[in-house]
């Protein structure tokens, strides 16, 4: 990870020498003396190197990708290869299996886009294969290799539900109920012949994990828009971050198909969301206060500040999730700090 991150930052000063050097171009032209110069300085940075920041966002993102594509790698496997599985996904939606295979495939061609670009600027990409080191359950479906992420014993925050159907905005300090409890559940099967109502909870929590992990991509892509310097990165950013808020939607609206289950022991307790119960009709995000309380209010992603969706948040709150149980002191070390570095803080 040291020699990853002396690569990049040796690519930032590189950026950093050409944006000199650009301005100095534009300072002997006579350019910079005339009016909207400071707009032709603007432009040299968004078409010129991408910043060392712009480059520690898009690494950020890159693992971010990486971890999404393992996660859902394991849900596709089972959506394919275990019927029982499949089955217990379909009494929530019939499209949910699909829609598993169908996002492996979008989450691949994010990490792979990422790392490309990286290269093609001369930056050291992301790779996170030394970190596959968690076994899967051994079930029908699921190849047994090993992988990024656990979701044997998944602690899911379910606030994003009631999050978007409120005016307020947690960038202005608000906080969300939970819609479900969640605790340390299982959201693939841990074992062949389960019973199927073992397999309906495990679903649910399935069912619930999938939009938690798109709401939070598509925050953290949105918080990081307005510090991206570079057009293409702006670009990357900015279309990748779309395609995050449909996953997240498809996956809101799917909620509406989960009725009520309750765990003997308590930490698996889901409200009834068909027929419109909690709200579950009104999949479209409320107007909620933006940028500044004179503005009205407005309907957008929320939160959309560093603090609350940046990458060491973002990190910090997958950490809390138990996705990465089991994982090695180094994964956790990297991951911080590539974490720290998209923030713009010390890698
Ligand atoms: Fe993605
Ligand atoms: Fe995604």
């Amino acid at each position: 990870m040291k020699d990853l991150t002396a690569r990049t930052t040796a690519a930032g000063s590189t950026a950093r020498r050409r944006r000199v050097l650009g301005l100095a171009g534009l300072a002997a032209t006579g350019l910079m003396a005339l009016p909207g110069a400071s707009q032709a300085a603007e432009e040299v940075v968004r078409s010129g190197h991408p910043t060392r920041r712009d480059i520690a966002i898009l690494r950020f993102l890159a693992a971010a990708e990486l971890v999404e594509t393992d996660l859902w790698q394991q849900y596709a496997e089972l959506a394919v290869g275990n019927p029982a599985y499949r089955e217990a996904l379909e009494a929530i939606d019939d499209d949910l299996p699909v829609y598993t295979v169908d996002i492996t495939e979008d989450e691949l061609s994010h990490a792979e886009f990422i790392n490309a670009f990286l290269r093609s600027v001369g930056a050291e990409p992301v790779n996170l294969d030394p970190f596959r080191t968690i076994e899967p359950p051994r079930v029908q479906g699921l190849r047994p290799t090993r992988r990024l992420t656990n979701l044997t014993a998944l602690t899911i925050d379910t606030s994003y539900y009631t999050r978007y159907q409120s005016m307020r905005n947690p960038d202005f300090g608000a906080t969300f109920p939970q819609i479900a409890t969640i605790r340390d559940q299982p959201a693939i099967p841990t074992a062949d012949g389960l019973s199927d109502r073992i397999l309906a909870g495990i679903a649910r929590v399935a069912a619930f994990h999938f939009p938690s992990i798109e709401v939070a991509g598509t925050s953290l892509y949105d918080q990081f828009v307005p510090f991206v310097a570079n057009r293409d990165v702006l670009r990357i950013v900015s279309s990748i971050y779309a395609t995050e808020a449909i996953h997240y939607a498809i996956f809101r609206d799917s909620l509406t198909g989960v009725s009520a289950f309750r765990s003997g022991d308590g930490k698996l307790i889901v409200p009834d969301l068909t027929e419109g119960g909690h709200g579950s009709a009104h999949v479209m995000p409320k107007r909620c206060d933006f940028l500044d309380r004179r503005f009205p209010t407005c309907s957008v992603i929320r939160p959309s500040s560093q603090e609350k969706a940046g990458a060491q948040a973002v990190a910090r709150g997958l950490t809390a999730s138990n996705l990465f149980k089991g994982q090695s002191p180094a994964f956790f070390r990297a991951l911080s700090s590539l974490a720290r570095a998209a923030d713009g803080g010390a890698a």
